[in-house]
Order: structure tokens, then C-alpha cells, then sequence
């Protein structure tokens, strides 16, 4: 798919646009900051859980940025969410102690089980999935969490445990 014709898929997925008033409310106050866009990013993403693909022409325009300035920041740093939340966030960790234990092994078993590439949001909107570095669980690793809930010794096996216990398998 091209770039223009992924651009517009994805706005189709997200919904309702942003009500632009709202954000431009968001976006306005935070303009005339030194290094304004990443905190416009942030305010934006505080507020609607995720920075819409369809937000980022009036965040270009209020910061005299061009889409693709915008666009470039939002897709470079894995933190801004492109997509909106689902009810559940499984996250694997993959901080060195887990990595050294099999977190690879458990974000390839979470996408396949899942149905969903990490950094992002299933299709119905139940999971997203999503890294972490270091969950203070060190001494159990692998570990996940499923919102606040922390899984150590974590294998594959036990993962698919895990997802049907949440409801997510
Ligand atoms: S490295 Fe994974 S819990 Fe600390």
C-alpha cells in the first residue's frame, strides 16, 4: 500500500476524528515552547490515549511544521501510540535480564497468538501489546504484565495460560 493510501486506511481505523476545536486547545498553549512538538505529542497523546494520523495536519499547521516533520517525530519514537488503546495492554519485557531469558521468544509467541504486531492495538480493540524495560521482576524473568498484573518465569506455554486467565485467547 502506498504511503498516502496507508495514511488513509489508517485514519479509517481510527474513528471519529478529534474534535478539532478541542484540540487545537490541546496543541495552542503548548506552541510557543522551544522545542514545541514533542510536548504538543505528549499533551496530545495524554488526551486521547494515542496521537490520531488525522491530528497531524492541525499540529503541523499550529506549529508552522510541515505533515512531514510531524509525521517523521510521531513514527520515530515508539512511546507516541498511533492507534488507539485496547481495554487490555500486555506487555512483554525486554530489559536485558529478560532478554537474556526468552523475551523474544515470548513477544514472537504474543504477536502470533494475538494477532497483533507489537506497538499495537488488535483490530477489536481488546489488546494491545506493547514492550517494557524492566518491570522490577528481574529475579523471575521472563516477565510480563497484563494492565497492573505482573507474570514472571514467563514461557511460552505459560503465556497462552496467561492470555486465556485474562480472557485474551
Ligand atoms: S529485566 Fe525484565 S523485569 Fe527486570
Amino acid at each position: 500500500m502506498s504511503g498516502a493510501g496507508a495514511a488513509v486506511a489508517r485514519a479509517a481505523e481510527e474513528g471519529p476524528l478529534p474534535d478539532p476545536a478541542g484540540l487545537r486547545a490541546i496543541i495552542t498553549p503548548l506552541a510557543s515552547m522551544p522545542g514545541a512538538l514533542l510536548p504538543v505529542l505528549h499533551a496530545v497523546q495524554d488526551a486521547l490515549g494515542y496521537v490520531p494520523e488525522s491530528a497531524l495536519p492541525l499540529i503541523a499547521e499550529v506549529l508552522n511544521l510541515s505533515v512531514a516533520e510531524v509525521h517523521g517525530v510521531v513514527t520515530f519514537y515508539h512511546w507516541f501510540r498511533r492507534s488507539p488503546r485496547g481495554k487490555k495492554i500486555l506487555r512483554v519485557c525486554r530489559a536485558e535480564a529478560c532478554q537474556a531469558m526468552g523475551a523474544n521468544a515470548l513477544v514472537a509467541a504474543a504477536e502470533t497468538r494475538l494477532g497483533v504486531a507489537l506497538h499495537d492495538t488488535r483490530a477489536d480493540g481488546t489488546v494491545t501489546l506493547d514492550p517494557i524495560y524492566c518491570l522490577g521482576n528481574c529475579g523471575c524473568a521472563p516477565a510480563v504484565m497484563v494492565d497492573d498484573r505482573v507474570y514472571g518465569r514467563v514461557t511460552p506455554e505459560r503465556l497462552e495460560e496467561i492470555l486465556l486467565a485474562e480472557g485474551l485467547a
